[in-house]
């Protein structure tokens, strides 16, 4: 499973690039807004010092909800950087987006899905990537992580290319549940990606033979 991050703050990205295990960034306008990044110039410039960051996929996400304002911006934001994927959101008028953009080569991701019907959609238009919000499920006292499950076995059945991107991930277990599910990526904040590492038997461990390590050696 790729793993992605969720964020618009290039100290988190460069401190997840650094770890060497990211594969990507998805941004969306709320993650953007929460740094303080407004105006046309600015936001394009801020993606384009993301892409130099990192080394994979970096998704920026149309503003426009009418067609021909969501390729134009599409189409924009795709030439800016190679490691460009366009995100759209899984509305009638995104799903014509998707199938445009895709015909001219420009990698998608489908958001804001919420359903197995949705996801199947995008797929069907060529987007690249789909993201279904598992969190936001769940707050809705619904399994997310059951959609992604859903997902990933209807694209099995029918040997969809388009990759599951779960996003909306919340914490560290839901990480590890994606993984379980088969997602191909998953879009995380970092504290998320660092509770990974975290176990008080490691703690303990380490401790130990550091102290047995220093009982002989000094
Ligand atoms: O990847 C989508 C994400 O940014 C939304 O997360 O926590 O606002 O549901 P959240």
């Amino acid at each position: 499973m790729d793993f992605f991050i969720d964020t618009a703050n290039l100290d988190q990205i460069r401190e997840a690039q650094d770890l060497g295990i990211l594969n990507g960034v998805t941004t969306n306008p709320s993650l953007m807004a929460k740094e303080g990044i407004k105006g046309e110039e600015n936001i394009l410039n801020h993606y384009k010092t993301i892409c130099e960051i990192v080394d994979g996929d970096v998704s920026a996400e149309v503003i426009a909800t009418d067609f021909e304002g969501m390729i134009k911006e599409g189409e924009e934001l795709a030439a800016l950087h190679p490691q460009i994927v366009v995100k759209v959101p899984v509305t009638k008028n995104g799903i014509k987006a998707i199938k445009y953009l895709s015909g001219k080569g420009i990698r998608t991701n489908c958001t804001l899905i919420f359903s197995p019907g949705q996801a199947l959609l995008a797929a069907k238009a060529g987007a690249t990537y789909v993201s279904p919000f598992i969190g936001r499920i769940d707050d809705t006292s619904t399994d997310g992580i059951d959609l992604i499950y859903k997902i990933v076995d209807m694209f099995g059945t029918y040997g969809i290319e388009t990759q599951v991107l779960a996003a909306s991930i919340r914490h560290t277990m839901h990480i590890v549940q994606c993984a379980e599910a088969g997602a191909d990526v998953a879009t995380c904040p970092l504290n998320a990606i660092l509770g990974l590492l975290k176990h008080p038997l490691t703690d303990n461990g380490l401790a130990q033979f550091l102290a047995d390590y220093k009982k002989l050696n000094s």
